[in-house]
Order: C-alpha cells, then structure tokens, then sequence
C-alpha cells in the first residue's frame, strides 16, 4: 500500500475471523478448517488476513505457518505480545507469506494495566519501545495495539502511540476492546489519533459489539479518518464479537459515495464466506441479520411484495446478487443423481472435498427419500452438518435411534453406536424424547458431557421442513460444537449431540487448549 492510499479514500480491509472470531466461545477450529477459511477470505479479496495467534498453541503456529505458505493476496498478519517470545514467534510462523505483518499489542487502561499486567506507565511505555523495534528487526509492516484503548487516559494512550510511531509501526490500532465507545466518542478519539500522527501511518479501528455498535464506531471511526477495519465475518468474536465484515462491506458499497470511501472486496464472494464461516463455527447466523441473514432480502408484506416486483430499487438498497445470493430454488428430489447434486453445490459456490462430498450426497440421498424436495437451504444445511463432523475419522457412528412417550409415558430413548466393528447399545430416560436420546448417546459414548446451549431452528418452512441443530457442550472444560439435520427434531439433536462428542475425541492435545486459554487476549 502506498502513502497515496493512506490519504485517499481506500479503506483497508482487516479481517480477523481466525484471531478474534475464533475466540468466541465453543469455536474451536481444525488446522484444514483455517486453511479453507483463509482461502475464501483471499477470494474475497480482504487487504490483511490475521491468521492467528502463534504463541498460544503448537497447533496454532503450525495453522499460521501454513497459511502464511499457502494463502497468497492478502498481507498475512500474527498477533503478539509485547514480548521477545511472542513476537519472535509469529515472525517465524510468518515467514512463509509473500508479504507479512506483525500485530504487537499491550493493555493500556488503568484497569488493565493495574489487574492483569501490574505495570507502571513508564514499563508499558518501556515494552512498546523494545517490542516494536524487535518486530521491525523482522518486517517493514508492523501493527500496534493499545489494548482497552477507549478506556485508556488519553495522554497516556497519545504517548504510547508515539512511542510506537517512533519506533517504525506503520499502522496504529484503537481497539474498543469491551465495547463500551460510543459513535460520537469513538469517531473523535479516531479524529485525535489521526491528527497528531505522521500521514504515513494508517490509523485503524477494532471495535467489539457488546451494546451493539461495533458496526457504528466502526463507521464513526472511518469518518475521521480511519483507513482500516478490523472486522470478523459474520460478526463473529469474543463476548459479543466484533465489527461484521459483510455490515461494513455494505455500507461502504452503498454509502462510500456520501462517505468519501470504498474498499476492494469482492462482494460476489461475501454470501459464501459467510456460509462458510457458519458452517465451520457452528455458529448459525441470525435470519434478521443485515446483509446475510436468511430474511435479509426477504419481502414479507403484501405492499413491499407489489413494490419490489414494479422496481425493486422501492424497498431494496442492495443488490442481493451483488453478494453471490441466489434465490431459494428448489433444486433437488430424490432421483436426482450425483452429477446433479454435485452441480447444485457448486451454484451454491459451497466447496467440498472429495471425502465431504460422498458423506454429503449419501445423507441427501436418506432426506430427499422423506422430504422429497431438497431446496438450496437444505443443502446448505446438509454441507454444513457434513463439514462440522471429524469426517472419515468419526470415532463413533449413530446406526440407529428409538424413542417413546407421549403425554402419560415416560419419555426413553434406545441409540445403538458403532465404533470400528463394535457395536454399542445404550439406553436412557429424559425430561423429553431429545433429553432421553441425549442420555442414551453419552452413555453409549462413555462420556460425561454437560450441554451449554442448544439451538434449533427449521431450515425452510413447511412441516416437512428440515430441523438444524445446534448443540454446545462442556466436556471435560472444553467446549465443543455439533450440528445435526435431519427431518426428525429428535434426529437433529441426537446428531448434533453426537457430532460435538466425536468432536471432542478428535481433539487430543488437551494441553494445547489449556495453554491457549491462558494466554488468549
Ligand atoms: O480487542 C482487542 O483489544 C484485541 C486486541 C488484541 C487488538 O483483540
Ligand atoms: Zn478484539
């Protein structure tokens, strides 16, 4: 990037889906999973691709090390500590990428500094010194952090950014890292910042959404001066999360005239990078969600339904297939073959591999024999429960599943798994038919599981309509994710459920988790 972009209106954008968003709770993504989000997010055309964090996991580095080796477009950035450790770390787990970033951060704040890191001003002012001339050692391109910024005194956080400027940073970072900024604070904090430093340096925001208004002072942030965004798809991050990629990408489409600014993503790409995130997360996106919500391009209303079809432009501001949406086809019964299927999800831009895809044709192949008709959505749903399992190393099979009860029996639930060439039958009693399967899944496992949320929603409408779960557990103090569809709730919960256990088994450097959470910002 040159200086010319720092003063004209080309917002950077920063994505850090696999940094912040990967730290939500229960998101746990594998090395291929990373891989394959990188990919897309170079697809998607984003200016600086955080990879990760590489001192907090050896499975960490190695996702960061194959990143920066294979994803090429994006500048590819690592996060560290203000320490020699961190950084030489994420120096070498970068070193790979064509073009690389380091993104060094320290806590400002009182509160932080006091509590968690027990420094004085002057050590805090010291380790920026030190640690971004380190990074400097290593590359041209070097980020700094204050972290808790928005709640930072200001001459001291001014006085920290100095430091980091005189010492090479070439992009300053204002996190509001608990959310607490408002728009019109946040934009004049930005305001300050941009005006007391060189052009050269690109000033950037990083905002989390816990009152809602990441997205606002984001925005708020750009309109004094802000040429980068630090964003997560689909809203994805710690607590709450942090700026929605897709929101800011679409604002700036449809506003950056008025605001004097645009980026260059790729728009096309945006309704499959959200699907894909979803998909790998297990998060599903809220269907009022702006832009990539199911409902977002929805007309409800017999008024808006007359108006959209005279002129969309009278309730549509967006495009919806300038974002790669299509509409909801039915595509798919039956006897629909695999070429047929295969051609469906590529309309759909969902990629999958070889593997994946036979999983996920022989699970259409069982709905589309009780549902008949498979619609986009369903696919959707079907690719993404495929994605969500350990795959081929699935330690446990579900063969088959049995409930009873009603309103005078007692609800029981018989699941026979196989693992390998064992058989194992369980039976249990629950609160309800999904509680009774639940029980009968984690005794036939063998494994103490403590559920944390449990989500279901019907993937289209109709009573035939495929039930999506998805389930979150604690097993043995970690987190896990499942998703399950089938036809039956019950059969979607007892999939989900057994998609997070397999899961779990499937993660086996237990120490790995522990020293992330220790050190995860
Ligand atoms: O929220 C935050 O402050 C962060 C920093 C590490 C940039 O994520
Ligand atoms: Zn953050």
């Amino acid at each position: 990037m040159s200086e010319d972009d720092v003063r004209d209106g080309r917002v950077r954008i920063f994505d850090t889906t696999l940094r912040d968003g990967e730290q939500a709770p229960g998101i746990a993504l594998t090395r291929g999973e990373k891989v394959e989000i990188a990919e897309q997010l170079a697809r998607l055309g984003v200016d600086i691709l955080e990879a990760g964090f590489p001192i907090s996991s050896q499975g960490e580095f190695e996702a960061v090390s194959e990143i920066a080796s294979s994803v090429r477009g994006p500048v590819i950035a690592a996060l560290a500590r203000t320490t020699e450790v961190d950084i030489r770390r994420a120096a070498e787990a970068l070193k790979g990428a064509e073009r690389w970033r380091i993104h060094t951060f320290i806590s400002t704040s009182d509160v932080q500094r006091e509590s968690m890191l027990r420094m004085s001003h002057q050590q805090v002012l010291d380790a920026i010194r030190e640690h971004v001339t380190l990074a400097k050692t290593y590359t041209e391109d070097v980020e700094f952090s204050a972290q808790d910024a928005t709640r930072t005194d200001l001459d001291f956080l001014l006085e920290c950014y100095d430091v980091a400027v005189s010492c090479g940073a070439t992009t300053i970072n204002v996190p509001d890292t608990v959310g607490y900024a408002t728009p019109s604070e946040f934009g004049e904090l930005i305001r300050i910042v941009r005006e007391r430093t060189p052009d050269h340096v690109v000033i950037s925001t990083h905002c989390h959404n816990d009152l809602g208004l990441a997205v606002a002072n984001s925005l708020a942030g750009i309109e004094n001066g802000a040429r980068q965004v630090e964003v997560a798809v689909n809203g994805i991050g710690e607590r709450a999360g942090n700026c929605s990629l897709e929101e800011i990408a679409m604002i700036i489409r449809t506003r950056g005239e008025a605001l004097g600014v645009h980026h260059g993503l790729n728009l096309r790409e945006i309704m499959r990078t959200s699907r894909l995130v979803s998909m790998t997360t297990g998060y599903s996106v809220q269907p009022n969600k702006a832009v990539v919500g199911a409902s977002a391009f929805a007309h409800e209303s017999g008024i808006h339904q007359h108006g959209v079809l005279a002129n969309r432009a009278t309730y549509e501001i967006m495009d919806p297939l300038e974002i790669g949406l299509e509409g909801n086809r039915i595509v798919l019964g039956k006897h629909s073959g695999r070429h047929a299927f295969a051609d469906a999800l590529a309309k759909l831009n969902l990629e999958v591999d070889e593997e994946h895809m036979n999983r996920a044709f022989a699970r259409f192949k069982e709905l589309a024999d009780r549902k008949i008709q498979i619609t986009d959505q369903d696919l959707v749903a079907i690719v993404a429960e495929e994605l969500g399992s350990a795959g081929e190393g699935d330690e446990l099979v579900l063969e088959s599943l049995q409930v009873g009860g009603g309103t005078h029996l007692a609800p029981t639930a018989t699941v026979r798994l196989r693992r390998g060439d064992e058989i194992i039958q369980e039976s249990a009693m629950g609160d309800g038919m999904i509680d009774a399967a639940c029980g009968a899944i984690q005794r036939a496992a063998g494994v103490e599981a403590r559920l944390v949320t449990f989500n279901v929603s019907s993937v289209t409408g109709g009573s035939d309509a495929l039930g999506d779960v998805v389930v979150q557990l604690d097993i043995g103090g970690r987190r896990v994710t499942g998703r399950g569809v089938a036809t039956d709730v019950v059969e979607a919960s007892a999939r989900a459920y057994l998609a997070a256990i397999n899961r779990a088994l499937s993660m086996t450097d237990r120490r790995e988790v522990e020293t992330r959470a220790e050190v995860t910002p």
